[in-house]
């Protein structure tokens, strides 16, 4: 069995499973509460150079630019998705505000719609981010996105949690021991993968961390953790948001 890599990732989010779940979400779901508040805080200018990396369908920057802000650049890895956000774009009437291109997060260095742009902030919503295989691949790509951000700059993302709640900790332990014996699934790359089917969704592929490794890893690529909590103890949500996604970390680092 082929392990799982970035291309099978991208190939998961242009499936037209994804691409009904995320455009429907794009249109009906948009910003969650916890975003929102998230966003007031850390990013209050609505003239700032923002960067929205894995957008998908455009659920947030089309969201952002009808609520004001004027700057977005927004890309993802998936044509398909990405085609959804352009025509949600051009519905809301919002192309001005919202730049959508084309770019893969682990090589934002190639890109030349980004070339000349020193960013005042940073998303990767909705766990894009522990969407990418291999940890050095995650790293390549907090690395990336420090290198076209202003010192100082924020980047607002999420991750799962897998220490987070009691009947995790139990699963993840018994994971723990299929890898300790080579025992676990070969798709997978690392401990803390998961791979799975979901009906309405497609195929996903995530990285689940813990706390102490995405700390870690924010420290070695340039950026310095300045917040993070549970969804749960943000904000609540309503029913169409939990629907569509369940609990998550956010964090917040400055580009040191
Ligand atoms: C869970 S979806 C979230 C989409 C959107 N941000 C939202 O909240 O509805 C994660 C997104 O990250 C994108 N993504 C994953 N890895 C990426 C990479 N290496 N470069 C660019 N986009 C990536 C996927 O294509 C997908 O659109």
């Amino acid at each position: 069995m082929t392990p799982v890599s970035n291309r099978t990732v991208r190939d998961d989010f242009n499936d037209l499973r994804a691409v009904v779940h995320y455009t429907k979400a794009a249109h009906r779901v948009g910003l969650w509460e916890s975003e929102r508040l998230l966003i007031e805080r850390f990013f209050p200018d609505k003239a700032a150079h923002l960067i929205e990396a894995g957008c998908g369908a455009g659920r947030v920057s089309v969201a952002l630019a009808e609520d004001g802000y004027q700057r977005l650049h927004a890309f993802d890895f998936a044509e398909e998705l990405l085609a959804q956000a352009q025509s949600l774009a051009l519905e809301r009437h919002v192309t001005d505000r919202v730049t959508l291109f084309h770019a893969d997060a682990t090589r934002l260095e190639k890109c030349h719609v980004i070339r000349d742009t020193l960013f005042d902030g940073a998303l990767f919503l909705f766990n894009g981010l522990m969407q990418i295989p291999l940890r050095r691949n995650r790293r390549r790509a907090l690395r990336q996105l420090a290198a076209v951000c202003r010192l100082g700059a924020p980047l607002l993302f999420t991750t799962h949690d897998r220490e987070d709640s009691a009947t995790e900790r139990v699963l993840w332990r018994l994971e723990a021991a299929r890898w300790a014996k080579g025992k676990q699934d070969p798709i997978l790359r690392e401990f803390g993968d998961r791979y799975y089917e979901e009906d309405g969704v497609g195929r996903t592929f995530m990285h689940l961390p813990i706390r102490s490794e995405i700390l870690a890893d924010l420290k070695a690529t340039g950026w310095k953790h300045e917040f993070d909590e549970m969804r749960r103890r943000i904000s609540p949500e309503p029913r169409k948001v939990r629907e569509f996604s369940d609990e998550c970390r956010f964090w917040v680092a400055r580009r040191a």
